[in-house]
């Protein structure tokens, strides 16, 4: 079959590979689901990856099958797979698989320890970008057929997720925490399913992020029912004074000097959630006291937050169902960008560095 690959380090590398086609035998104990992929979104992680400064290739391989933000529908089944996964159904697999530490070894591999993480498409496995996957059973999970058009954002969304059921998890130590007001800092991709995440948790939601309004990213945010503020306009600061300081803050602008002028804004007993993957070395001067201070005094807590776990994945489809029951059509409008094909791997990158407007693009591979 055909998939698409990079040589981990080498800046673009991207290509076509002709590999054989996976196997139900490739999985023990008849825990195999074979996957005919249909959907294939790309991040920044993947722009990393083709720009050759992140992942490597599986150990034995000169190569990575990338792409993780997977979508597809069962072929095949070995016989001790539960019945929820059927002939037909539609399904996304989880991105990482366990390593060594404690962690990975009671399934929480989201959580690990290690230095080395496997994750499909980006880290010592192969991903999704090709015409069929094999996966375990354990990392698969369903999804009705009425999310066929936007399965494909359940990975981004589950990213979200997690970094909202951290906060909520660390927030129990309030005995009676009722957060009111979050800001969502970044309106691509994670920024706008965290939004939406915290819209269907009854949050009011302020979203701040680069883009001067109108443009789809604040449509879109006011289509929730959430307020658009450009950093362009007013700083995070004068953001505060305007709607009032927030419970929960959510990073995911990729800029992190941002980080520490949102912790110096957070509400007291608030939680600042850590997204954004910054590979570069970014420097910032920060007021050190003034932050320090307000965080004592302040009880706040900042949490950093990657990959998510299988029960982030039953979450994401059950808000899935729920944003299209309250707001119709809204996910796939993020569906901005699709391409047709494995064969459009060299368009699909062009968009995906090129395209300042695109939210999501995506390869519609079958
Ligand atoms: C993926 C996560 C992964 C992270 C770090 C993100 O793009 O969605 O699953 O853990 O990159 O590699
Ligand atoms: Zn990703």
């Amino acid at each position: 079959m055909k998939a698409v690959a990079v040589y981990p380090g080498k800046p673009d590398s991207m290509h076509l590979v002709e590999v054989p086609m996976p196997s139900l035998d490739d999985v023990p104990d008849g825990r195999g689901v074979l996957v005919k992929v249909l959907r294939v979104g790309v991040d920044g992680t993947d722009r990393e990856i083709a720009a050759g400064r992140y992942g490597q290739a599986p150990p034995g391989s000169d190569f990575l099958i990338t792409g993780h933000e997977n979508f597809g529908q069962v072929v095949q089944v070995g016989p001790n797979v539960p019945s929820t996964i059927r002939l037909g159904g539609y399904v996304v697999a989880t991105v990482r698989r366990p390593g060594h530490s404690l962690y990975d070894q009671i399934g929480m591999q989201d959580m690990t320890t290690d230095d080395q993480y496997y994750e499909r498409g980006i880290n010592l496995r192969h991903g999704y970008l090709a015409e069929y996957s094999v996966e375990d059973a354990a990392y698969v999970v369903p999804l009705p057929a009425t999310l066929r058009e936007v399965g494909v954002l359940l990975e981004p969304l589950t990213v979200a997720e997690k970094g909202l059921r951290q906060a909520f998890e660390i927030q129990r130590r309030l005995r009676i925490w009722q957060p009111r007001r979050a800001a969502v800092l970044g309106s691509g991709t994670i920024g706008l399913l965290a939004a939406l995440a915290l819209r269907l948790r009854g949050l009011d939601v302020v979203c701040v992020s680069l883009p001067l309004p109108p443009c789809l990213n604040s449509e879109l945010i006011e289509a929730l029912g959430g307020r658009y503020v450009s950093t362009r306009e007013s700083s995070l600061a004068e953001v505060n004074v305007r709607f009032g300081s927030c419970d929960l803050i959510f990073e995911a602008t990729g800029y992190s000097p941002l980080v520490f002028q949102a912790a110096e804004v957070l509400a007291k007993n608030g939680v600042l959630v850590l997204a954004s993957v910054t590979g570069g070395d970014t420097k910032a001067e920060v007021n050190a006291d003034h932050l320090n201070q307000g965080f004592v005094l302040g009880n706040k807590v900042m949490v950093g937050t990657v990959n998510a776990a299988r029960e982030d994945f039953i979450q994401g489809v059950d808000d899935l169902i729920k944003a299209e029951a309250l707001f119709p059509g809204w996910l796939a409008r993020l569906l901005t960008t699709p391409i047709q094909g494995l064969d459009n791997y060299a368009e699909m990158l062009r968009q995906l560095t090129e395209n300042h407007e695109a939210i999501k693009v995506y390869v519609q591979v079958a």
